[in-house]
């Protein structure tokens, strides 16, 4: 065979260029820090330098005109310093934990971050992991597809759907079988999606210390707990900061930012980071952040200084005992509130899963049709709703999740629609 205008490499070959490729990285990143003015021309990037001059001042700011010794065009790949060590703040004002900037690494979505997150606690290397995944549900199993499908990880979900009243564990006894499966990584939704129920905070310390004298890995995702109802939370405490613990969080959430990709990851560094030479510090190719680095670093700017501002405002909340947008939040209570109403007036609504947190309330229909089926009917007639079985419920439990964070005429439409048709 004629060999092509190409070298052919091997997987060996391949590991050793990025390998070379990341000591470089690591080199200049020391002598940076170490010199942190001594750069003047950074001729070794394959991206155009900002063409300043043809931004506005205003545009500028926004992009982030100031930069940092590390602010090499793409970024430092574990994220703007700012950002992590703005919400490690944050984390520590609200949790009382003793976080610093190195338990924090940006991801590209809380989606993602779990993702890389599972890719490293389960040791995800050449096509093998190792190792069985539990999630405790009802929660989001789109997310698990690429796990499953692509990284060939072993997933079992436990979910609590099958009473009306408990969508939670609601002993450490309940998770027996959980242990005895003996995974690698227990993953939580915490409030739960659809439900935004939260998981208890004491049987969670209980899980969590469990876990831990196993060597079982608690992954926490935070991202429903949005819009919590008078007295709810996370409700953790210094004990949530523990080697076998990772949390992801963004803002798609709780401040409508889904567009911008981008969230983080709280863990130890060991997690977060790789190794050189025996010391923990940011590669390219180890840890969470290098696994992440086909999409480094660092996020973009606009979403960064987002970030910060966002962060800001609530660190500016928690010091004056004020809820960050208590006005917005208000009037999606009020929606929530309208939607539970409704509910209650229609037939053949059997079950209103009152949520916690978040921007949904659950309901199961009287029906002999499937979730999905109803879900198609009522798209007949002009309203959306999600069929719950795509979060762990049964399907023939005809159960819908409504969103509520919606206008209000849409809303009252919405819920005209429903008794209409519950009402046939
Ligand atoms: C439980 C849960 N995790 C993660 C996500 C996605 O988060 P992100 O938009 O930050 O990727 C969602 C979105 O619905 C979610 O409900």
């Amino acid at each position: 065979m004629i060999e092509g205008p190409y070298h052919k490499r091997n997987n060996e070959d391949v590991i050793r260029m990025a390998r070379t490729f990341d000591e470089y990285h690591t080199c200049f990143r020391n002598f940076v820090s170490k010199n942190p003015e001594r750069i003047r021309a950074s001729l070794d990037r394959g991206t155009l330098a900002y063409p300043l001059e043809m931004y506005r001042d205003r545009e500028l700011d926004m992009l982030g005109s100031k930069r940092s010794s590390r602010s090499f065009s793409y970024g430092p790949e574990e994220g703007d310093i700012k950002v992590r060590e703005k919400i490690a703040e944050v984390e520590n004002i609200k949790h009382r934990t003793n976080y610093s900037a190195d338990n924090v690494a940006i991801i590209p979505g809380a989606w993602g971050g779990l993702e890389f997150a599972l890719q490293e606690v389960l040791n995800f290397r050449r096509g093998k992991s190792e190792g069985r995944v539990a999630v405790i549900g009802p929660t989001l199993y789109q997310m698990f597809y690429t796990p499953i499908e692509h990284f060939g990880m072993d997933i079992e979900a436990y979910d609590f759907t099958k009473l009306d009243d408990a969508h939670r564990p609601e002993s450490i006894d309940e998770l027996a079988e959980v242990f005895d499966s003996n995974p690698r990584a227990i993953v939580v939704t915490n409030s739960n999606n659809p439900d935004g129920t939260y998981f208890n905070s004491n049987i969670l310390k209980e899980v969590i210390e469990k876990a831990g004298e196993k060597g079982i890995y608690v992954l926490l995702d935070e991202i429903q707990n949005c819009f919590p109802s008078d007295g709810n939370g996370l409700n953790y405490g210094p004990w949530i900061q523990v080697p076998n613990v990772i949390r992801l969080d963004s803002p798609s959430k709780r401040y409508a930012l889904s567009d911008c990709r981008v969230g983080w990851m709280i863990g130890k560094p060991e997690i977060l980071f790789g190794h050189t030479n025996g010391e923990v510090h940011v590669n390219r190719i180890e840890g969470a952040v290098g696994r992440m680095s086909g999409i480094m670093g660092n996020a973009p700017r606009v979403a960064n200084n987002l970030l910060i501002h966002l962060l800001k405002n609530e660190l500016n909340c928690l010091s004056n005992g004020k809820q960050p947008f208590a006005e917005y939040s208000e009037q999606l209570r009020a929606k929530r509130d309208f939607v539970i109403s409704q509910l209650e007036t229609m037939p053949r609504v059997e079950a209103i899963h009152v949520p916690e947190s978040c921007v949904n309330v659950t309901t199961r229909i009287d029906s002999h049709k499937t979730d999905l089926e109803l879900s198609q009917d009522l798209m007949q007639g002009g309203l959306l709703l999600m069929p719950a079985s795509g979060y762990g419920y049964n399907p023939e439990d005809s159960t819908l999740r409504i969103t509520f964070a919606e206008r209000e005429q849409r809303l009252r439409e919405g819920m005209d629609i429903l008794k209409k048709y519950l009402s046939e």
